[in-house]
């Protein structure tokens, strides 16, 4: 897929005031820092259309990008980040989880695992909390410019061999590069063969 147009459209902390509309709508979550924005920046060719930082708890909202006109983008800020206090990190818990429950218009969340090291119970759990709500999601696994070949196969075999233990199959997964731009091909090929099913 070509991305002709890509816009910021707005951001909220209240899935209920998020904007309705008639298109498929794709979420990327994940850990904190674990480079959903970046990702998202380099999917759409934008080098600044979201917000990141070196630092963890860069996002702190629902914010929306329209693509192409066809579709929606959502970058959720992450989960789990110890620093934030208490307070924060509850907040941000209820925002990603009802976002992902009440959200009519999500079509898949992208959920985004850091492929340098090994599962992480709240990546598990999260992961887990959408199958038991029946919220379809694809795995990426982020930051593969970090690591050799060998490494990374070994990581994603020793990370999948984990999820076979909650899992009967495996979801689809995406090896990714925000700085080398390896599988923004995949991923967006993905979101238009599902744009496609869902205009039949
Ligand atoms: P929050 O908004 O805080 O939840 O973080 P995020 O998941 O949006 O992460 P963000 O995209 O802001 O990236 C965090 C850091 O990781 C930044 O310093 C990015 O430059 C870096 N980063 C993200 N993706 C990649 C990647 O694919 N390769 C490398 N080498 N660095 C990356
Ligand atoms: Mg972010």
């Amino acid at each position: 897929m070509q991305i002709k147009y890509a816009n910021y459209v707005i951001s909220n902390t209240d899935v209920n005031k998020c904007p309705h509309h008639n298109l498929p709508e794709y979420a990327f979550i994940g850990r904190s820092n674990v480079g959903k924005s970046s990702l998202i920046n380099m999917l759409t060719n934008r080098k600044d259309l979201a917000k990141t930082s070196s630092k963890p708890g860069k996002t702190l909202l629902i914010n929306h990008f329209i693509i192409n006109n066809e579709w929606y983008l959502v970058d959720l800020p992450g989960y789990g980040y110890a620093q934030a206090g208490k307070t924060q990190r509850e907040k941000l818990r209820k925002m990603i989880e009802s976002y992902a429950l009440l959200r009519q218009e999500l079509t898949c969340m992208f959920v985004l695992i850091d492929s340098r090291i090994e599962p992480q119970q709240i990546d598990l759990d999260f992961m887990q909390f959408l199958g038991e709500n029946e919220i379809p999601f694809a795995m990426i696994f982020t930051k593969a410019d970090k690591l050799s070949n060998e490494k990374l196969n070994n990581n994603i075999e020793a990370y999948n061999q984990k999820m076979l233990e909650q899992w009967e199959e495996l979801p689809q997964q995406f090896i990714t590069s925000s700085t080398t731009r390896k599988g923004a091909e995949e991923v967006l090929n993905y979101i238009e063969s599902i744009n496609k099913e869902m205009t039949i």
